[in-house]
């Protein structure tokens, strides 16, 4: 089987990234271009972003996950705590996300270090989900192999009986993250692949270096 895509081609020209039009802070930036995104529509789940581990296996590996929220901090999603990316983070906590977001030309890519959210964040995220996503959180041992998608089921079934008329409670296993950058760098796709690329890189003092990079 052969494709070539050697055609596929499109110019970028949506916006630009300037030294004087950005702040100090990279997260004010990350949230001034979330909230554009979000306003010109198109962007099915912004929220969307990549996440990459590094394996015990020495590879690293990307999965989609949500953001569910930023803040001055960082950046937080929920997961299983056993899934392989538990694992990989419990062992190697230095991770990246990235943001690919086409309508509007830009990409994000953020370097840090992802931490355990406190009890009480989870409890309180896990509270605000649907029944069947809380679960979910329980019938699925998320990364094991199972024999059949009947397993699954039969798991499913098994907590919605355990859980009948009662409160569901959070499995211990199942919590948040919280990545602390250490890098954040902005993309804006720019016409002849001459793309604006700004990086801030987290200093001793909290303070964040602005570096122009070479597209
Ligand atoms: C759109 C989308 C959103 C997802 N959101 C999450 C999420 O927030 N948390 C999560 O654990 N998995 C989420 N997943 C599933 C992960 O991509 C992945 O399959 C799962 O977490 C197991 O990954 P692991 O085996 O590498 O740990 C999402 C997948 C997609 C496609």
């Amino acid at each position: 089987m052969e494709k070539d895509l050697g055609s596929y081609r499109k110019e970028y020209q949506k916006s630009e990234l300037t030294e004087t039009s950005i702040p100090e802070n990279p997260m004010e930036l990350f949230q001034k271009w979330f909230y554009e995104v979000e306003e010109f529509g198109g962007t099915d789940e912004v929220n969307t972003m990549t996440l990459s581990t590094i394996g015990s296996d020495n590879f690293p590996k990307n999965r989609i996950v949500l953001l569910k929220k930023f803040t001055w901090e960082g950046f937080m999603f929920y997961t299983n705590y056993n899934s392989e990316k538990g694992k990989s983070i419990a062992s190697n906590p230095n991770i990246c996300l990235s943001f690919f977001w086409h309508d509007m030309e830009r990409q994000i890519i953020i370097k840090g270090i992802a931490e355990k959210t406190s009890e009480n964040i989870s409890d309180g995220y896990f509270e605000s989900r649907p029944e069947g996503s809380k679960l979910g959180a329980w019938a699925s041992n998320q990364s094991s192999v199972i024999k059949s998608r009947k397993e699954l089921d039969n798991s499913l079934f098994s907590f919605e009986n355990k859980y009948k008329d009662q409160e569901i409670p959070r499995p211990s296993h199942w919590g948040g993250y919280i990545v602390k950058p250490v890098s954040i760098e902005f993309w804006q796709g720019r016409s002849n692949r001459m793309h604006d690329r700004i990086r801030y890189t987290l200093q001793k003092d909290f303070d964040w270096k602005i570096e122009r990079l070479a597209p």
